[in-house]
């Protein structure tokens, strides 16, 4: 069915019989979703001429004010699905309450709510490193045709219908799943169009790269110590490999098609570690099973934690299967 000359828009087209809701509204969301990434995509790629064109905090020769990279990002995402109407409501990392839209025509029939983390990995931008997007699809439960509520946000992560990220690497990525199996489309920047380039993205069963902040060691739990210890001791297929690039983006997908295991776990000084459950953990979370991957919070799977707020932190392990089951054995002994 899928071939790799297919654009991302034929692609949708092709797939779109296939959500369990068939409005067309999804494919628009995914749509815009691209669009605004592209945009992103070409702001993301000036971030080396900083020192020329004026950091942000600047005014630049337009006399507009320049934007910190996240900042823009989060704006270019919101104003590209307000203007093209197609969702009720958004939640982002960049703003502090979520947006609820008040949508022109007076039906008002739009039924996804959006949450995003528009830049991921941002202190990576100053050194030319890669960050991403995350994006996480849910449809709402109040009812259509009232402004969204929180409890349209708070859901849990196996409700989600869509999910996805962007990587602003050596080549621009989107990376996402319905719910059918996950896909990746490489950007071609000199004619813009999206090519199907990795069919249907499994992570490898066993993997052998170990990503995680190890300046953190000393303030881990014990199984989160003890497990490090076995990536790292001479034995089979052991020492494992150990990769961090410091965006959560980057991270899970060089380990997607490699295999590894990314922990970013509490910590004595953060007790839910530092990522976040709704448009971090649970989107990748959804990539990750839709992969044949796992995640996990140590003890409990990610997509069946009930959020309790909008910001709110989780432990994550994420990653192919056997090792994320092999990091949960040494948690739980250590318990
Ligand atoms: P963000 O840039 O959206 O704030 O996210 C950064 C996150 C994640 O992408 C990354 O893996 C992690 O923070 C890195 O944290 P440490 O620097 O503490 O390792
Ligand atoms: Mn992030
Ligand atoms: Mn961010």
């Amino acid at each position: 069915m899928s071939n790799k000359n297919q654009t991302l828009g034929e692609f949708i087209i092709e797939n779109q019989a296939s959500f369990k809701y068939t409005s067309g509204e999804l494919s628009r969301l995914i749509n815009s979703i691209r669009l605004a990434a592209k945009v992103v995509n070409h702001e993301v790629n000036k971030a080396g001429l900083v020192d020329i064109i004026g950091a942000a905090g600047d005014t630049n020769v337009q006399g507009e004010d320049q934007q910190k990279l996240d900042v823009y990002a989060n704006d270019k995402f919101i104003q590209t699905l307000i203007n093209r109407n197609i969702v009720c409501g958004i939640a982002s990392e960049e703003e502090d309450d979520f947006i609820a839209i008040n949508s022109q025509d007076e039906n008002h029939q739009n039924k996804y709510v959006v949450l995003i983390d528009p830049l991921d990995g941002s202190s990576n931008i100053d050194v030319n490193v890669s960050v991403g997007t995350i994006f996480s699809v849910y449809r709402r439960v109040t009812p259509v045709g009232t402004p969204v509520q929180i409890e349209d946000f708070l859901q849990k992560g196996n409700q989600q219908v869509a999910a996805g990220y962007v990587i602003y690497g050596t080549s621009t990525m989107l990376v996402y799943t319905t719910g059918h199996g996950v896909n990746g489309f490489t950007l071609n920047p000199a004619i813009g169009s999206y090519y199907l380039s990795h069919p249907n993205m499994q992570f490898p069963e066993d993997g052998k790269i170990y990503s995680v902040n190890e300046g953190n060691y000393i303030h881990f739990p014990q199984g989160v110590k003890d497990y490090i210890k076995y990536c790292q001791e001479e034995e089979g297929d052991r020492p494992y490999t150990s990769r961090y690039i410091g965006s959560l983006v980057s991270d899970f997908h060089r380990n997607m098609i490699k295999g590894g295991i990314y922990m970013y776990p509490k910590s004595s000084k953060n007790s839910n570690g530092k990522l976040r459950l709704l448009y971090e953990c649970n989107p990748m979370a959804f990539l990750a099973e839709q992969a044949n991957g796992k995640a996990c919070d140590g003890f409990t799977r990610i997509l069946d934690i009930e959020p309790t707020e909008l910001h709110q932190r989780v432990p994550f392990f994420c990653g192919s299967k056997n090792m994320v089951e092999k990091a949960e054995e040494f948690m739980k002994k250590a318990q």
